[in-house]
């Protein structure tokens, strides 16, 4: 398919996983490539975000990139965050943690998912989409510091512990990023 493809994001964990996923694929963060504008997150799906930011570096640069969008979906709050999961509060990380255990007070279905699309945008126009999930619950209070975001907050069904208290290496295993990276791998094929 392609050797190098340019990584809509400077986010350096974020890198390393693809490059490992996608395994002898060269990944560039899109500053060391050369495209050094803001892309605006329109869209109203994780999918139509991942394409935007897919698209505008693609176009860019004429050179294939690979974009993801992600956020947690919860199941009281209607599935919010959603695609405002950065932005959920107005602040940071913290205050985003905070605001969500507010939402959650006295919440007994305390169900929640991250979800993650994947998108990938070759210069002839051509566009492959992975997407992935990893279900698991909100807890009451923080458990761990490890991880970024509502990490500490999220207890996996699949590890059986927060994602605060997993490791890079078992949060990857389980990550709906991973999960999605793995879908786009598998179709990778369809581009021949
Ligand atoms: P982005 O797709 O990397 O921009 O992530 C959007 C937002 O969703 C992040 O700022 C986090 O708040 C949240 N998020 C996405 N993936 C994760 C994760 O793996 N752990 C914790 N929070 C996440």
């Amino acid at each position: 398919m392609t050797e190098e493809i340019v990584a809509a994001s400077g986010n350096a964990g974020k890198i390393r996983e693809i490059e490992e996923i996608f395994g002898g694929v060269r990944v560039i963060p899109m500053r060391e490539a050369g495209f050094d504008g803001e892309i605006e997150e329109t869209g109203s799906s994780f999918r139509e975000n991942a394409l935007i930011k897919a698209t505008a570096v693609c176009k860019r640069l004429g050179r294939p990139a690979l974009a993801d969008d992600s956020g947690l979906c919860v199941d009281f709050l209607g599935g919010a965050p959603g695609i405002y999961s950065a932005r959920f509060s107005g602040g940071d990380d913290e205050e985003n943690r905070k605001l969500l255990l507010a939402r959650m007070k006295g919440a007994h279905d305390r169900r929640a998912h991250f979800e993650c699309a994947v998108c990938l945008c070759l210069p002839d126009g051509r566009t492959l989409f992975g997407t992935g999930r990893t279900d698991g619950r909100i807890l009451e209070e923080e458990r761990g510091t490890h991880g970024f975001g509502y990490d500490p907050l999220f207890f996996s069904d699949d590890l059986e512990k927060s994602f605060g208290e997993a490791s890079d290496e078992e949060k990857n295993r389980v990550s709906h990023r991973a999960r999605a990276l793995h879908d786009l791998t598998g179709k990778l094929g369809l581009l021949k």
